[in-house]
């Protein structure tokens, strides 16, 4: 939007307590991100745009989440929780230096989407002194009920304080609004506190601008967008809205799912062309994957970047920090963690690599485990292009495996093996055999290896 400034504030002071969590509520993750990250990243983010949170006392971690994912934003302790009107109000110094709009919003509604916000502002350039998002209930029980005469809102009735009649309303307040900058402070320092909690209700502005001669406009949106959490079965309805939406706009950016009720993806995942996905994948947060990459059944992956028509799994674990080069393939049972994984690389079978780097095209075989912790402190393993390193071995970081070295089955590794060199600890049988000798001598004659 051109030309208007924002304040986005969004309350976090609450405690949380019907999650049973020692976690903050606002920091329980829905689609692998932090509720009150997905609030953040939907808020308007331009350079006219300024965002406050309100966070109640001893909420260090949900400060350094705020700095994660918006550095920019001031927080605001409300002391005491006396009502969604003073937690507000919290923020009053963030208010006072003036913007065109100020949006609130809830650090507990997650789905909540950026248009929408967009659509609330538009209303205020419209004239509105106050924007409320309300929907549709399914079951209003809770809910504030937005009292509509005539075409206009004249008011927002709590739960507690509502009438039978009032009740029975099923147009409810989503906890989303905009005020007008110009008259927010005036109308917010006017709320009392006189209801069945003795709470000051933000609801209450409704009535209070009415009486200042202002007006209030309603815009509707989806239950879906504006569920607020405050159980863990709530947080489990949010996943499953949120992985529904994930799943469409990843099918409709032309992903291959297969069974897409079965794969769940992360909010910040992202997908390159012709990427298949098979059933019953698990994707946590910071992964992206490269065009033309297959992600076999049953893989877990999180944190990893994924090269141009990798392969993973079946049955693959991919742990932060791991990055494959195109063409690389991580086969069943392979766990990878802080592994740099080059273009055309094989880990096929049954191995943990862990800390290490693995040069172009190297053969990694099955079993081979980089023992990359020795109790205390973890160590490097750095393995150069076209190694082979035979099946069952292990090898003890810090190592370093050269470039064309090979290793035998079942050797365990614990000086470097120079580049191009052959390096049978114990691995006499590969020895016996000649592997080690014909390797050398195909790879002289530039014989590709088998993919
Ligand atoms: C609020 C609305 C209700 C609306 C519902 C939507 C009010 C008075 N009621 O009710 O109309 O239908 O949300 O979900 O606004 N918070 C603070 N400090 C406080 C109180 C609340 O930061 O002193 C924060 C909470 O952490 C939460 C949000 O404000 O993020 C809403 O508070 P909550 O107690 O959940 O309000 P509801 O009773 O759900
Ligand atoms: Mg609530």
């Amino acid at each position: 939007m051109t030309g208007r400034t924002t304040l986005a504030i969004v309350l976090a002071a609450g405690e949380g307590t019907r999650m049973r969590s020692s976690l903050p509520k606002v920091l329980h993750p829905v689609a692998g991100r932090p509720l009150i990250a997905h609030v953040l990243a939907a808020a308007p983010n331009g350079k006219d745009d300024a965002i406050a949170v309100v966070v109640g006392p001893d909420h260090q971690a949900v400060v350094d989440e705020i700095k994660r994912v918006r550095p920019e934003a001031k927080t605001f302790v409300q002391r005491d929780r006396l009502g969604t009107a003073h937690a507000v109000l919290a923020a009053r110094d963030a208010i006072a230096a003036g913007a065109d709009d100020i949006l609130i919003a809830f650090g507990d509604t997650p789905l909540i989407d950026a248009a929408t916000f967009a659509r609330l502002r538009d209303a205020l350039k419209d004239g509105a002194a106050l924007a409320v998002l309300g929907f549709r209930a399914a079951n209003p029980t809770g809910y504030g009920r937005l009292l509509v005469e005539s075409g206009q809102l004249t008011a927002i009735r709590e739960q507690a304080d509502a009438s039978e009649a009032e009740r029975a309303v099923t147009l409810c307040n989503a906890g989303v609004m905009a005020f007008a900058g110009k008259t927010a402070l005036q109308v917010l320092d006017k709320i009392g506190n006189k209801n069945s909690k003795g709470e000051y209700y933000l609801t209450d502005a409704v009535a209070v601008l009415r009486e200042l001669g202002l007006r209030a406009a309603v815009i509707e949106t989806d239950e879906d967008e504006v569920r607020g959490i405050n159980t863990k079965a709530q947080l489990a309805e949010a996943e499953q809205v949120m992985q529904r939406n994930l799943r469409q706009a990843a099918l409709d950016a032309g992903v291959t799912i297969i069974a897409p009720e079965t794969v769940f993806l992360a909010a910040d995942t992202t997908f390159g062309k012709d990427v298949t996905i098979e059933p019953f994948v698990v994707i946590g947060p910071g992964v992206a994957i490269d065009d033309g990459a297959v992600i076999h059944s049953f893989s877990n992956i999180v944190g990893a970047r994924i090269g141009k028509n990798v392969s993973i799994g079946p049955y693959a674990r991919l742990r932060p920090g791991t990055v494959l080069g195109d063409g690389a393939r991580i086969g069943n049972f392979v766990e990878t963690k802080a592994a740099e994984i080059d273009a055309g690389a094989k880990v096929n079978h049954l191995s943990y690599i862990g800390d290490s780097h693995i040069g172009e095209r190297a053969n990694i075989g099955a079993g081979t485990i980089t023992c990359n912790y020795d109790g205390f402190d973890k160590h490097r393993t750095d393995i150069g292009a076209g190694a082979f390193v035979g099946s069952n071995s292990s090898l003890v970081a810090p190592v370093k495996i050269g470039v064309d070295a090979y290793v035998g089955s079942g050797s365990v590794i614990t000086r470097d093996v120079p580049e191009g060199s052959l390096a049978v600890e114990r691995g006499e049988q590969t020895t016996r055999q000649g592997w080690a000798k014909r390797f050398r001598e195909m790879k002289q004659r530039g014989r590709k290896p088998k993919a």
